[in-house]
């Protein structure tokens, strides 16, 4: 089972989404287990004071160590350690950290314990960063008012890769991103809707030229809407082939 321990000021943000779809999903198959806990409960003042002014001056308030320091030692030793599995991964939700990509959510479903720390864009004592954390995160170029909408991007996108979460019927396998290219185009029934038919190819039934024209058609998706990560695909003969016609064709347009 893997376990997430998420930390945070706000823990009721967290109700709506984990009552409901992938996480309600993992839960009740305990397939992972999912804790918020609030930072201001590791206080021990009669105000719960979790913040403080910074030193030397400058706008907005601090997260104080101590909260967070006690937090996590009071989670850390709950799950232990599984053969083989990277046992812990104590992370800092900021904008300053790692850029979070589908790389990073296969190298975290592989561990069997996340601590995720919300921070605040104020600010985090130093200090957490520093002698607590082993990874800092951001979800992207941009700054939330707290960690706390990162924290829940991370944990679905890990969530959903744990094996198991999504039943056999769909893998994640295919998902836009897993092949470092986007996903093909899909679609269901009815075959014909409002006169736009579905490609002839998808009802053919042969499986072969089914899984060519999907590889195909990722290809040309990629390159129409996000063209770099086309060097870092990993593209077969044929495929490179596909690809310099599809720019061909591209530019004649
Ligand atoms: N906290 C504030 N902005 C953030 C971001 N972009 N990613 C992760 N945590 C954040």
């Amino acid at each position: 089972m893997v376990q997430i321990d998420i930390l945070t000021l706000f823990p009721q943000m967290f109700q709506g989404p984990l009552s409901s779809g992938i996480f309600k999903r993992a839960t009740d198959r305990k397939l992972v287990g999912i804790s918020i806990h609030n930072i201001r409960d590791y206080t021990h003042d009669k105000h719960h004071i979790v913040d403080d002014y910074a030193y030397g001056g400058g706008a907005g308030m601090v997260l104080k160590p101590e909260p967070i320091f006690e937090a996590v030692e009071a989670i850390k030793p709950d799950v232990p350690a599984e053969d083989g599995i990277e046992a812990l991964r104590i992370i800092l939700l900021t904008p300053q950290g790692r850029l979070f990509c589908q790389q990073v959510a296969l190298e975290l479903s592989a561990c069997n314990h996340l601590i995720l720390i919300c921070g605040h864009y104020e600010g985090v004592d130093e200090r957490v960063r520093e002698y607590l954390v082993s990874d800092e995160i951001s979800i992207g170029d941009y700054v939330l008012s707290g960690g706390e909408f990162a924290a829940m991007v991370v944990a679905d996108a890990v969530v959903r890769l744990v094996p198991g979460v999504l039943g056999s019927e769909a893998s994640p396998i295919d998902d836009s991103h897993a092949t470092g290219l986007l996903e093909y185009p899909q679609y269901t029934r009815p075959s014909v809707y409002r006169g736009w038919a579905v490609p002839e190819i998808l009802l053919s039934g042969n499986h072969a030229q089914i899984a060519k024209w999907h590889r195909e058609q990722s290809i040309i998706r990629t390159l129409e809407r996000r063209p770099e990560l086309l060097d870092k695909a990993n593209l077969s003969v044929e495929e490179r082939q596909l690809l310099s016609q599809a720019k061909s064709s591209l530019e004649g347009r």
